[in-house]
């Protein structure tokens, strides 16, 4: 039986999420929920997932950022209320003795040293730390330090004991109120259910519970001998069981748990490393990595031999916690938003891997350019398994220096993953042999279709060389992926009709252009292997519905090159039919706001195009109707769209200059700065985003590209 879910393609999220109407948010809103829902069971109840973790990932963010835009749109069944395959209902809210908070990231050593300066700045101590110390009437100044501990990459946990008994459990939910996992953590091996006296009467304890690496790696040696799939990540793994319902499936994997804060109950203990040593009398296990430092240099010494370790810990940690050892000044710097300001996490650079380059791929997309994907021999990093990365384009594959003149199957590859993004390969590593290894050379003809393939330089900036295969008629690669898009979510979002499938009906060759799919039947599609009648039915039913798709939905499908969803959008708005988008000419397409020289004559081109013409009529020939948009209540319209909002803008815009976006963004009320901060509101990255990409990820600022911009910007027109 085939899946009966269409796979759901994560999309780039915050254009993505600040693009949708709320039409289509609702929509994209349920589809992402029953995907999400069917994955979690594979994963958990089944064992057997069919996407990566990242996608699943990738696709709850998604819902979870569609959810906080649309909260009014949220089902009660939202996955992101379920876990672990069950549904959340069934564990019992958890209300925290105390709020849980979180903390604040610092990326280099100079942010924290501003992080200890600005601890005058907060108004409650006035000329730094050791200076408010030395002349308050606060402890003496040789008290003032730091404790510096591992960031444990795991899940957060409050444990209440009650006259010694462990009585409670719970995750840290949104701070105030988690979920009851009392019954699950009472199976880690190292949470005592009693303490050792003397114990105060009642006490609330914090930690992570994780996977060590050891435990992950037996534990997925016996799934697998038990025909069971392995997890990819231990993080994802520990949450996963901690949530379920049946505690005998977290009694089964050797989760751990350390205790790193408290909550309530242990307010006599004068400072944080003093804690960690009764929480260790008490019974509780910490790491006992924690160390003092007398000074914020020290506190960068303390944090370097930490990162120098990492890889040789039992588990994975993500940074380092900085700490004021007293709690008397804890108390006194008190906190700002959600996290103390008298505790700061450092991040730890994304790791890197070394492995072997196998070979390099060449993808053909859906306009025919090629792109070269690095095959490396599986490596975790980050927690990951990775066997690919893109290489972008011929230059870089040929002519980053960091490459050696060019990448050769064989040699040893830095790869390197931050955060969400998809890996990178960063370097080769020079070895005596590596000239006699043959370099991987674009080829001279379609991988697919054989076609030679074709150069497209670009006199001012070399580096964006494309090499396309011409054959945009036949070519099954690009038919392969333009079908893909025309079915696509954001197209004519037909249900049902997935990767393998699409590969078979082009290999059969009963699909050589997007309209061949009308022309499909339940008999036909039934010869297909792993095809029943009722997915057939269903596919040929979702086929005939996708005929009504508004316009805007079509432009979209119809992949006119430098149209995504916002200019269809923009396009339908303004021209109301297929025919008037047909036939406009280039100044009547830049007469419509938003859309500018280089996309009007990229659409004028496309609808002048013979081939393109025939295949409209044959769409419309099978009963694709390109509706005009219906007509909303036009939304109040905002004068100042972004007013409150920093933008910083970096790497090179497809269409808009720097001073335009700048201009723009004032205009629309927002403000630019030029340095990614926590403040920053949202970045906008073009072409070749640098350092401010990495950081505006790690600091998860949202990243969007210039087409939501322009979406956000059009914010004072009334939108569909
Ligand atoms: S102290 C207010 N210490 O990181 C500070 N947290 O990003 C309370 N975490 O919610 C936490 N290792 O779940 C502290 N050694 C450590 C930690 C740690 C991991 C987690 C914790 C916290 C999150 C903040």
């Amino acid at each position: 039986m085939a899946s009966p879910l269409q796979p759901v393609e994560p999309l780039f999220l915050p254009k993505h999420v600040a693009s949708l109407t709320e039409v289509e948010a609702k929509a994209r809103m349920g589809r992402l929920a029953e995907a999400l829902a069917h994955h979690s069971r594979l994963y958990h109840e089944l064992g057997k997932p069919e996407i990566e973790d990242r996608t699943y990932d990738l696709l709850y963010r998604e819902l979870e950022l569609l959810e906080e835009r649309f909260p009014a749109h949220a089902s009660p069944e939202s996955p992101t209320g379920k876990v672990g395959g069950q549904a959340v209902a069934a564990l019992q809210p958890y209300t925290h003795s105390q709020r849980m908070l979180s903390l604040a990231n610092a990326f280099t050593h100079d942010d924290l040293r501003a992080w200890e300066a600005r601890r005058a700045e907060d108004g409650r101590l006035t000329g730094g730390l050791r200076q408010h110390l030395a002349r308050d009437d606060g402890p003496p100044v040789d008290e003032l330090t730091y404790a510096v501990e591992p960031k444990l990459d795991g899940l957060a946990i409050e444990l209440v004991y009650e006259d010694g008994r462990l009585t409670a459990a719970g995750t840290r939910g949104d701070g105030h109120t988690g979920e009851d996992v009392t019954h699950n953590l009472k199976t880690v091996s190292n949470v005592p259910k009693t303490l050792q006296p003397p114990f105060p009467s009642y006490v609330s304890v914090r930690g992570e519970v994780l996977f060590t690496l050891a435990g992950f790696e037996a534990m997925n040696t016996r799934r697998e001998a038990e025909g069971m799939a392995r997890f990819k990540n231990p993080r994802n793994a520990a949450a996963g069981t901690i949530r379920q319902l049946d505690p005998a499936v977290a009694g089964r994997r050797p989760l751990v748990f350390f205790a790193h804060s408290a909550g309530r109950g242990l307010e006599d203990v004068g400072s944080h490393q003093q804690l960690m040593r009764r929480l260790e009398t008490l019974g509780l296990e910490t790491t006992g990595l924690g160390v003092g430092c007398a000074d914020i240099e020290q506190v960068i010494e303390a944090i370097e031999a930490l990162g120098a370790g990492r890889d040789s810990l039992p588990y994975e940690i993500d940074g380092a916690v900085v700490k004021v050892d007293s709690h008397e000044l804890q108390g006194r710097l008190g906190m700002v938003t959600r996290s103390p300001r008298w505790a700061i996490a450092f991040k730890y650079p994304a790791p890197t891997v070394t492995t072997r380059l196998v070979q390099v791929d060449f993808s053909v997309g859906r306009t025919g350019v090629v792109t070269p994907v690095a095959v490396m021999q599986p490596v975790q990093v980050g927690g990951v398994t990775v066997t690919h990365a893109t290489l972008h384009n011929e230059h870089q594959l040929l002519r980053k220096p960091e490459y050696l003149g060019g990448l050769r199957p064989g040699d040893l590859v830095f790869v390197k993953r931050a955060g969400d993004v998809i890996p990178r390969v960063e370097a080769v590593q020079d070895e005596p042999d590596r000239g006699s290894r043959p370099l991987a050379r674009f080829p001279d003809g379609c991988p697919e279709c054989q076609t030679p393939l074709v150069r497209e330089e670009n006199e001012t900036s070399p580096e964006k060389v494309l090499i396309r295969c011409p054959n945009h008629l036949t070519c099954p690669a690009q038919l392969r992926a333009g079908l893909r898009h025309y079915v696509s979510r954001g197209a004519m979002d037909v249900d049902g009709l997935g990767e393998k499938l699409i590969d078979q009906l082009v290999e059969q060759g009963w699909v050589k252009r997007p309209s061949d799919l009308y022309r499909l039947t339940v008999d036909r599609l039934t010869r297909l292997e792993r095809m029943g009648h009722k997915s057939a039915t269903n596919l040929v039913a979702a086929l005939n519905r996708s005929k009504n798709q508004p316009l805007a939905r079509t432009l979209v499908a119809l992949g006119i090159p430098e149209v995504g969803e916002a200019t269809a959008r923009d396009l339908a708005r303004n021209l109301r039919s297929l025919d008037a988008v047909k036939n406009a000419t280039v100044e009547d397409l830049k007469s419509i706001p938003q859309i500018g020289d280089a996309v009007a004559r990229s659409i004028h081109a496309f609808f002048a195009d013979a081939m393109h013409q025939a295949e409209l009529d044959l769409l419309r020939a099978h009963g694709v109707l390109f509706p005009p948009e219906p007509e909303e209540e036009p939304r109040e319209a905002t004068a100042s769209p972004l007013a409150g909002q920093t933008f910083v803008l970096t790497g090179t815009l497809p269409t808009l200059g720097r001073a335009e976006a700048k201009a723009r963004i004032e205009a629309a009320g927002g403000k630019t700065t030029s340095a990614v901060s926590q403040r920053t509101s949202c970045l906008v990255a073009g072409d070749k985003a640098g350092s401010k990409l990495t950081k505006a990820q790690s600091l998860g600022v949202p990243v969007i590209d210039e087409e939501a911009l322009l979406a956000l910007l059009a914010g004072t027109t009334p939108t569909r």
